[in-house]
């Protein structure tokens, strides 16, 4: 799994250039579905079929998003410097001194105008120094987007990552069509593009699978770092069901068919209400005439930065929740 996170989060995906990523699941998951397909905005779309003599199988579809927030270039000055606008909600905070790359390979550094104190960072004062002197022959076109660039690492037994947010959803989905045997429902797993900016492909995904109940598996916020509050997550204390966030309430019957599914298991889990920010069960809710959704989440401290981090522990819980929801007959 560890092998699985790393070769993921080192992928660069911005939401709409999530090719290397969908390229990677697609290696990675042969022979583990019956159907396959990608749809016109780049979702990857893998049905496994609920096993023979399952009566009226429901579909369940389980979303994770390929994408991650990013960078776009928006003017090439004189000089060579790179001014650029943000793909996804990209903190302004965490830029000075984070690397980027370029989905054309392309590294660079972002740096800052200078600043008077008391100053607050923005996006405009940044620009990105890709290590040339002026715009002739620059290589960086204005268009060329970029993802964060910072390895895989452990960190006291925690993992770190960019772009765990959502490699680590799509981490599980694997996991969980690799654990499940003979299930009573048929399971699509949608790996979905542009989440980042709108949950744009879950909802063309949705609208297409249509399924009869949805999960999202997503990573969520934290509250267990110095004078961190309004959320009462914490690291290693399992899993998180989603009963509110910014964009939606989860289907009470959801939370409760996950709630007894985390006790039958004895495992830990965690209730989630995210003041900020929401996921792909917003779209797979409202898609068509609506449907039942809930989110499975993993706690993540630093969310949105360079190094998003995440305990091994949840993740091996969450891949052991879903797998039991997915397998399972579904009576709401
Ligand atoms: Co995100
Ligand atoms: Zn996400």
């Amino acid at each position: 799994m560890k092998q699985l996170v790393k070769s993921l989060t080192e992928k660069f995906a911005p939401s709409g250039f999530e090719s290397p990523v969908r390229e990677f699941i697609e290696a990675e998951t042969k022979g583990l579905f019956d159907e396959m397909r990608v749809d016109a905005l780049g979702n990857l779309i893998l049905l496994k079929k609920a096993a023979k003599g399952a009566g009226q199988p429901k579909k369940i579809m389980v979303a994770a998003h390929m994408d991650e927030i990013g960078v776009i270039a928006t003017h090439i000055e004189k000089d060579g410097f790179v001014r650029f606008a943000p793909i996804g909600g990209v903190y302004p905070r965490n830029l000075p001194g984070s690397r980027v790359r370029f989905v054309n390979g392309t590294r660079g550094v972002i740096g800052v105008e200078e600043m008077k104190p008391g100053d607050a960072v923005s996006i405009e004062k940044c620009y990105i120094d890709v290590g040339v002197l002026s715009d002739a022959g620059h290589p960086v076109c204005i268009g060329d987007v970029a993802g964060f660039d910072r390895e895989f690492s452990e960190v006291g037994g925690k993992w770190v990552a960019k772009a765990m947010d959502d490699r680590i959803g799509v981490a599980i989905a694997i996991q969980v069509m690799r654990a499940v045997k003979d299930s009573a429902n048929d399971i699509y797993f949608v790996f979905t593009t542009q989440e980042e900016v709108g949950t744009r492909g879950a909802e063309t995904s949705a609208y297409s699978v249509d399924p009869d109940l949805g999960i999202a598996l997503d990573v969520t916020g934290w509250g267990d770092t110095p004078n961190q509050k309004g959320l009462s997550i914490k690291l290693g204390a399992g899993p998180a069901i989603k009963i509110k966030d910014a964009g939606m309430i989860s289907d009470p019957r959801v939370v409760k068919w996950m709630i007894s599914a985390a006790e039958a298991e004895e495992m830990p889990y965690q209730r989630e209400v995210l003041l900020g920010g929401t996921t792909d069960a917003r779209a797979i809710q409202l898609a068509r005439s609506g449907v039942p959704v809930g989110v499975v989440s993993i706690p993540c401290r630093y969310v949105h930065s360079a190094s998003e981090m995440i305990d091994p522990i949840d993740v091996e819980n969450a891949v052991k929740l879903v797998t039991r929801l997915v397998s399972l007959p579904v009576h709401l």
